[in-house]
């Protein structure tokens, strides 16, 4: 049995890494600062280890990584939007958190960490799919955000013997995924609107595509990363390997849900990329890993879903 230490274990992606570890019987910490995260999301775990703080203080990213064996750095706001409107905060929470969250790991002698990179990384690159051995291009400060706390990851594992990993997430979508913000990811936005009757917003020509990742997949590739001995030090994407456009994602979710509404159109948002596709050879080569729920299963699970949570809300 090892311990695990999830940063943001309290958000979407973090609380379903908490419920496979305790499902496969490691020992569990979280630290969030409960900014974007919610305690709810860990209600199934009376028990667990929580640590409510910030890791922008160094001084809780080194109580929180003591006893540590391997840490998934999850927390971040995880936000282009956001970025865009107050950089600051971002880079407080994106970059200035990560770099505690490594200085703490590399002194308590942490195993490992294995970091949430950011499809966003590459930006609007040439072609498609998107390789990890493409150039990068930020479009927006989370996009640079991203990229720096994943080159200061490569950076400690040359530097200091720290081994890291960085797994680069595309548009991660399943249960838990709150849709209250305009923040929030697109397929929560649309299917909670959609479920409530009201008209989803499609920012531009509704033609940029993205690589929609059910959060199981993701789950299972990070997974892998704390384990396999040649992924030290290596950037990993973990997605599908397909896209598909906003619209047919609106028509997907308008079907599954059943509503008889038209999306609005509104202007592209600054800092968007066009189209988003990973190459995941790499992932296949070293993790073994392979996208074991498709988009179409992942999203009627991630509906059935809001709608239970609803009828548990009314
Ligand atoms: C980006 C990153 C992703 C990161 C995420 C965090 C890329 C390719 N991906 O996702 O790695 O984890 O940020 O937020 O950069 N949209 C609408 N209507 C809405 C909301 C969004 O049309 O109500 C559109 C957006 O303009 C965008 C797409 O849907 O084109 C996806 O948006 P979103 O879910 O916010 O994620 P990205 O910005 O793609």
């Amino acid at each position: 049995m090892a311990q695990y230490l999830v940063t943001g274990g309290a958000g979407f992606i973090g609380s379903h890494l908490t419920d496979e570890l305790v499902r496969r019987g490691e020992q569990v910490r979280v630290v969030d600062n409960l900014s974007t995260g919610k305690r709810q999301n860990l209600a199934q775990h009376p028990n667990l280890d929580f640590i409510e703080g910030d890791l922008a203080d160094l001084q809780v990213a080194r109580r929180a990584v003591t006893g540590v064996d391997y840490v998934l750095h999850q927390a971040a706001i995880p936000s282009v939007p956001r970025s865009v409107l107050d950089p600051i905060a971002s880079n407080r929470a994106n970059v200035e958190a990560s770099l505690n969250v490594l200085v703490a790991a590399r002194d308590a002698g942490v195993k490992r960490v294995v970091y949430a990179g950011s499809s966003s990384a590459y930006g609007n690159t040439p072609t498609l799919p998107k390789a990890e051995s493409m150039a990068p291009a930020p479009l927006s400060p989370y996009a640079l955000q991203k990229l720096v706390a994943e080159q200061y990851c490569q950076l400690f594992t040359r530097l200091y013997g720290l081994e890291t990993v960085t797994i680069r997430y595309f548009n991660v979508f399943g249960p838990r995924q709150d849709p209250s913000s305009p923040y929030s990811g697109v397929i929560s936005l649309f299917i909670s609107a959609l479920c409530d009757g009201r008209a989803p917003t499609i920012f531009g020509d509704g033609e940029q595509t993205r690589d929609f990742t059910y959060v199981a997949n993701v789950v299972d590739g990070v997974l892998r990363a704390c384990h396999v001995k040649d992924a030290s030090g290596e950037v990993i994407n973990v997605a599908t390997g397909g896209r598909i456009s906003l619209k047919e994602l609106f028509e997907n979710v308008r079907q599954l849900v059943g509503a008889n509404v038209d999306p609005l159109y509104a202007e592209v948002r600054a800092g968007d990329v066009k189209d988003s596709q990973a190459d995941i050879s790499k992932a296949r080569r070293l993790l073994g890993y392979e996208p074991t729920v498709r988009f179409e299963d992942g999203l009627q699970k991630t509906v059935d879903w809001y709608r239970a949570s609803q009828l548990t809300v009314a």
